[in-house]
């Protein structure tokens, strides 16, 4: 890859404005996760980040039953998707390396199963920082600028490229390297989680300092006559709660990561749905349908919100009472105990022959 290539001009159709998208979340960003939130208002829907070296020389296969796109490897599931959800997936690349991540973007856009792809430069976690990927790639900026440079290289003109970054301790830094970002001219959006690498999960997010980025992206961007959308994620729960913090921040656009892994319904303007009359059953179904890996449905299925409050029939459009708490209980128990999907299929009374 020659960096002083100049970079090619994307095509893609994609604004990123004015949305409220699923973050990209390990394990439970699959399948099933992913058409729940979109069927229930995520306007774009991205994947569990999924490093180089993993994607490269997977195998795709398509399932002729279920028309499950699989990308796989020693027969091991490393990434799945469906042509459904292709207008509205963006994939997550990890990666410190660009000769990689252009081999990878290579294979996860042969076949245009995606619409986007995105750089996780924000999971603090060993899994990722271990080989300088994710957090760590903020501090290494001119390697973070050279993959993405080398990932708009890789990937078709249609096929947009994404970053999401955290924020750096101090706020100079964060613009500076935002700027380089936005002037690699590979990028048609920006994400920040307004937390630094240091902040845990509970820890408030720093949604106050995400104005001034904002508006240097913007301003920025119009001087290189685009327009580079910055979307906040951090703290931004639910549907109901995204249009005061675009107030605050001055996005338009919003991510959800841990709002949706305990009520993927979480992107209804509305409002969520009760869990245990609604979308736990909707989960085995989707699962049921898509044969999901029955061990990701059962640890995705463990991280919904089966709260007492939440067993609130009202919204289901069904006349059942909500259940209480020893309802709940017996109906987590039987999620635990399941061991394949017609058990748990069982536990929901839901009939196998009518979903598949
Ligand atoms: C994450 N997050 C994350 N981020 C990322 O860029 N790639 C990833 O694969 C993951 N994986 C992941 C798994 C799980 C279970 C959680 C809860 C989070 C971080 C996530 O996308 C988001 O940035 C933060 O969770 C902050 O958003 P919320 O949770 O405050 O909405």
């Amino acid at each position: 890859v020659d960096d002083l290539d100049p970079i090619p001009a994307c095509t893609s159709t994609l604004t990123f404005q004015n949305g409220i998208f699923l973050a990209p979340m390990v394990r439970i960003g699959t399948l099933p996760t992913r058409l729940l939130s979109l069927e229930y208002g995520a306007d774009l829907v991205w994947g569990p980040e999924i490093v180089d070296r993993a994607i490269i020389g997977c195998e795709r296969k398509v399932n002729p039953t279920t028309g499950v796109v699989e990308y796989l490897k020693e027969h091991k599931q490393i990434f799945s998707c469906h042509p459904i959800e292709r207008p509205y997936l963006v994939y997550q690349l990890g990666s410190a390396n660009p000769d990689l991540a252009y081999q990878a973007i290579k294979i996860i856009t042969q076949a245009d199963d995606v619409a986007a792809v995105d750089l996780n430069c924000g999971c603090p976690k060993p899994f990722s920082t271990h080989a300088g990927m994710g957090a760590n790639m903020l501090s290494t900026p001119v390697l973070l600028c050279n993959t993405l440079k080398a990932m708009r290289r890789a990937a078709p003109p249609h096929v947009a490229v994404t970053c999401k970054i955290r924020l750096l301790p101090t706020q100079e830094a964060t613009i500076e390297l935002v700027d380089k970002i936005v002037r690699t001219g590979a990028i048609e959006c920006l994400t920040v989680h307004c937390r630094t690498k240091d902040m845990r999960p509970r820890e408030p997010a720093l949604l106050h300092r995400l104005r001034e980025i904002v508006d240097h992206v913007n301003t920025l961007a119009a001087e290189m006559g685009r327009t580079i959308p910055v979307v906040c994620n951090g703290d931004v729960w639910d549907a109901v709660n995204a249009p005061r913090i675009k107030e605050l921040t001055g996005v338009t656009s919003t991510m959800v990561a841990r709002g949706a892994e305990a009520n993927p319904s979480c992107f209804r303007p509305q409002g969520s749905l009760s869990i245990p009359d609604v979308i736990a059953p909707k989960w085995v179904r989707y699962s049921l349908a898509l044969n999901n890996p029955i061990g990701n449905t059962k640890y995705c299925m463990a991280q919904l919100a089966f709260k007492p409050a939440e067993s609130v029939a009202k919204d289901a459009g069904t006349k059942a009472k909500p259940m209480n708490k020893k309802q709940l209980s017996a109906l987590r128990t039987g999620i635990a105990q399941a061991k394949t999907h017609e058990e748990l299929a069982t536990v929901f009374k839901i009939d196998v022959d009518q979903v598949r």
